[in-house]
């Protein structure tokens, strides 16, 4: 495949086209446009974790100045049958999950319908919950495929024998707890309906599908639905695809006929937009006397709700990562009275390959081998799981790159002996690794005459800087400079494209995009080079060509160093250093991709150290809805943190020979740090989070 990359516009840094509307407040996001009689909606949840809903008293709420209306399944306009069953709101008094929504107050002002909503009285049959996830749960089942569309369990060769026959063995199990994703911007909905179609401005991770998910909801025709949402504060996966929050709004605006305004607060967001599964996950490594892995066994323990199966694909990135004659993995699913959990940053790859490569780091120190040595010992030829090449594997070359730079070769492998006063010092590393794919889209693009081009695609940028390098990659199709391209994204009525999700986004656009100006020239060239008055305008879709894409096993990769101080006497581990070392194929836009690195790494530095959803099993909910209790890493939290790539020439990818970056920089971030915290105390942490109870604990 020819890549398109030209001196000038792609592969250079380009700072954010929109960059000075959002630093000066112009950028409109979905709560801010402005609309005629626009009227707000506030959310009553559910106090009890399972139940039925018995009487809603909305009498008191209103008879206030302003109160339009209160809903509930008594009075709610009906819905259609969504997939999406958490999206079927109001319809039915049954209660699946604490903080599922039960009423909605309806008032000409926000502090209104706030106040409103606060004096709805609800009365709830209640059913004694089960909320807690456990490895011996009794519900416990084989889901039969895994997020997106894996199976949920693999086998190859006699693992037991391996295992028992094996020099070396590793078997250990690992935790990780209920994360909440916390965007910035949180989820906004602003409905609009107009004989009977619905314009949604919304926060979403993608407007086409948005709108299929949202017309189903509504039971109506996609063509009735237009989802309008040019700017998006963060995502992380709780965005990609429409919330309760978002069916809520549009529900209320059909009730009340006026434009409806709708937003999760903070502390909402805990229980209706989505989060990570716990994991209780299982990992035996078989090795001979000089560590080569002999048999790899994973397994996940994960929950989902009593609405929808979720089921994370935990131990789908052990497939492939090591080389290894027998190997098996699989999931095990819990359906509880919990919301449903949904994508969060590499769902899968990021709490499956903490607990591998903690595993990995284990073995290492068993076998007395230095930790990458012990994986160049295990670097497969092809992919262990398919049997495909690699299009490209820079796993080593990472490790490699990573290790000069960050000293690695001067580490004295004893753990627990270094000290910087009262502080236990140690270093760690980790791999990374997340799939390169691209998913089907569509995009058009116009040549006017005065030599300007517009592109349309119904892409999102979510804070990524997609509209940056779509715009590079555009310029550089038709070689002119960049202020001669607008990009048009954020809409449905634009060309069908992939969500912001799976790291897919440049990759499944910019395909679109080049493709569609490919065509565009053809036919400026069929004009003898000029473009008439009129205008002229190419479409393309890349379903086809994806399709007929030869099969190799394509995945970016990563290393992560890192180096951790613990405080001998509270437990405190703080991250000093941190380096990661990718290999994505060509980088498009070196500024914001630096920033998607580092902002991966830092959520994983965020992850093995702070973020932790604690389940209340007396009131069936998580109880840190806010980030006073719900930790996240502030600026002090970050010390010195570096992000690099090497240089990837993959040309089995894509016209831009590009894989996805917005995933990996969060994936082996936390089993780097937990190795570095062994490495500084000689205690193995296999619990996420890191707290201090754990490593006093330990000491
Ligand atoms: Mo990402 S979790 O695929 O939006």
């Amino acid at each position: 495949m020819a890549t398109t990359i030209a001196p000038g516009v792609l592969g250079v840094e380009q700072t954010r086209l929109e960059g000075r509307e959002k630093v000066t407040g112009r950028a409109v996001y979905a709560y801010e446009h402005p609309v005629e009689g626009v009227v707000y909606a506030w959310l009553v949840q559910a106090t009890i974790a399972r139940g039925t809903v018995r009487a809603v008293d909305g009498s008191e709420a209103r008879r206030r100045d302003g109160v339009l209306a209160v809903i509930s399944h008594e009075n709610a306009p009906g819905l259609g049958e969504p997939a999406e069953r958490e999206l079927r709101i109001l319809q039915s008094p049954r209660v699946h999950y604490r903080g599922q929504i039960v009423a909605i107050a309806v008032a000409e002002t926000l502090e209104a319908a706030r106040e409103a909503a606060d004096l709805v009285r609800i009365e709830y049959d209640t059913e004694a919950h089960d909320v807690a996830l456990r490895d011996d749960h009794p519900k416990l089942y084989t889901p039969e495929k895994v997020n997106p569309n894996f199976p949920s369990e693999t086998a190859e060769g006699d693992v037991e024998a391996a295992l028992a026959g094996a020099a070396l063995l590793v078997d250990a199990r690992y935790s990780t707890p209920a994360e909440h994703n916390n965007p910035m911007e949180p989820h906004a909905s602003l409905a609009v309906w107009s004989g009977g179609d619905l314009t949604l401005y919304d926060s979403t991770q993608g407007a086409p599908r948005a709108r299929d998910t949202i017309a189903g909801a509504f039971g109506i025709e996609p063509e009735r639905v237009r989802v309008i949402s040019p700017h998006v504060g963060g995502g992380f996966g709780s965005k990609g695809i429409p919330r309760p929050t978002a069916v809520a709004a549009g529900l209320a605006a059909l009730a009340v006929g006026r434009p409806v305004k709708l937003t999760a607060t903070r502390m909402q967001m805990f229980s209706l937009t989505g989060y990570r599964t716990p994991t209780i996950q299982h990992v035996r490594l078989g090795a001979d006397a000089e560590g080569r892995l002999q048999a790899i066994d994973h397994v996940a323990i994960e929950q989902t709700s009593t609405l929808k199966e979720f089921a994370e694909q935990t131990t789908v990135p052990t497939r492939m990562l090591y080389a290894a004659r027998t190997r098996r993995t699989g999931h095990r699913l819990a359906a509880l009275d919990v919301p449903t959990p949904s994508w969060m940053r590499a769902p899968g790859e990021t709490p499956g390959v903490y607990a591998l490569e903690c595993a990995v780091d284990e073995l290492a120190v068993a076998a007395g081998l230095d930790p990458i040595e012990l994986r160049a010992r295990n670097e497969p030829e092809v992919d262990p799981e398919t049997g495909l090449r690699f299009s490209s594997r820079g796993l080593l070359e990472c490790m490699r790159v990573g290790a000069e730079r960050f000293g690695w070769d001067r580490r004295d492998p004893t753990p627990g002996v270094r000290r910087d006063g009262r502080w236990l010092v140690g270093t760690g590393v980790a791999s990374s690794t997340y799939p390169a794919r691209r998913a089907p889209s569509t995009a058009f693009a116009r040549a006017h005459a005065d030599g300007t081009f517009v592109v349309g695609i119904g892409a999102a940028d979510i804070g990524t800087g997609a509209r940056t390098v779509l715009t590079q990659i555009a310029a550089d199709a038709l070689e002119v400079p960049l202020d001669r391209v607008r990009v048009e994204i954020g809409d449905s009525d634009l060309p069908m494209a992939m969500l912001a999700g799976g790291s897919m986004g440049t990759t499944s656009w910019g395909s679109a995009i080049v493709k569609a100006i490919t065509a565009l020239r053809e036919d400026i060239d069929a004009h003898n080079g000029t473009v008439p008055e009129g205008g002229l305008e190419a479409r393309a879709g890349t379903a086809d060509d994806i399709k007929a894409d030869e099969p190799f096993s394509r995945h970016a990769f990563g290393a992560q160093f890192c180096e951790v101080a613990v405080n001998a006497g509270t437990g405190e581990a703080r991250v000093r250093r941190m380096l990661g070392v990718f290999a994505c194929g060509r980088i498009l836009n070196p500024l914001t991709a630096r920033s998607q690195f580092l902002g991966g790494m830092t959520q994983g530095i965020s992850m093995a150290l702070h973020e932790e959803s604690v389940m209340d099993l007396e009131f069936g909910d998580y109880l840190n809805h806010d980030f006073a209790q719900y930790h996240v890493p502030v600026f002090a939290d970050i010390e010195d943190i570096e992000a690099t790539w090497i240089e990837e020439d993959d040309p089995h990818l894509n016209p831009m020979g590009a894989k996805g970056i917005g995933e990996i920089g969060i994936v082996g971030t936390a089993a780097a740090i937990a190795n570095a915290v062994f490495h500084a105390t000689g205690v193995r942490i296999r619990d996420l989070p890191i707290r201090l109870d754990r490593v006093l604990a330990g000491l």
